[in-house]
């Protein structure tokens, strides 16, 4: 779960960082775009690059869904009645929603993709320029919305997620290293997830177009 999720800590770090070209206008972001398809060429044909991107993403995802499966099916387990009353005693937001705000996450990551790469799902307007699928969809408040309660629900995922990775990977045993853990989970959920939210909202209000 631990392994599996660092990557995805990764990924979406770099891709709100390619998403912030976005400021830079219609040239800037559809340059990125292009070079996303041709980056390691001629070592690699055509859109390598992305696909193997989009293989190590898919092997991420299937590890870290069968892990929270595991872990479910053993916590389960490991109580086989039921409680009289469920209460957590210190348990924080974020680590009370870690399956609910993964299936929500999955189901984020379907529609975005129907959305981007299948262009299945065309909002305000399909175009062959991606600055103007970008700015299509994000000009209309209900999928503004979607993105905005995807962007929290992630912030939640990340907040406990890389807290309790570093407790799985043995990196909290001071109270030192304990804090460390919980302020790097922290600063990481606000960078990512308010990163991710600054451009479709500049969109919305009509700053970027
Ligand atoms: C406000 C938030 C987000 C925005 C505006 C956004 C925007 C985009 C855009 C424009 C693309 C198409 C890129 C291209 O083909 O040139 C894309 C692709 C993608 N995004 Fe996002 N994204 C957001 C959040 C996320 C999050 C949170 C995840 C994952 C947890 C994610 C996963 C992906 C994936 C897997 C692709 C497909 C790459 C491919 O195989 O073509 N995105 N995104």
């Amino acid at each position: 779960m631990a392994v599996t999720g660092a990557i995805f800590v990764g990924y979406v770090l770099l891709h709100m960082y390619g998403n912030l070209m976005a400021f830079g206008g219609a040239d800037v972001y559809n340059t990125y775009a292009h070079h996303l398809r041709t980056f390691l060429m001629p070592m690699l044909p055509y859109q390598g690059f992305l696909w193997v991107l989009r293989l190590v993403l898919v092997l991420a995802l299937v590890g870290h869904v069968f892990a929270a499966f595991t872990l479910w099916n053993r916590a389960q387990k490991a109580r086989t009645t039921r409680y009289a009353v469920k209460k957590a005693v210190a348990a924080t937001l974020s680590a009370k929603w870690m399956r609910w705000g993964g299936v929500a996450l999955l189901a984020f990551v379907v529609f975005h993709l129907l959305e981007f790469t299948t262009r299945t799902i065309t909002p305000g307007g399909d175009s062959d320029s991606p600055f103007t699928r970008l700015t299509n969809g994000f000009s209309l408040w209900w999928v503004f919305l979607i993105y905005l309660v995807a962007m929290f629900a992630l912030a939640m995922h990340l907040h406990h997620g890389i807290w309790s990775a570093a407790q799985t990977l043995g990196w909290t045993s001071s109270a030192l290293s304990r804090r460390v853990a919980k302020t790097l989970g922290l600063t990481i959920a606000l960078v990512v997830s308010v990163g991710f939210i600054v451009p479709p909202f500049l969109i919305l209000v009509g700053v970027i177009k």
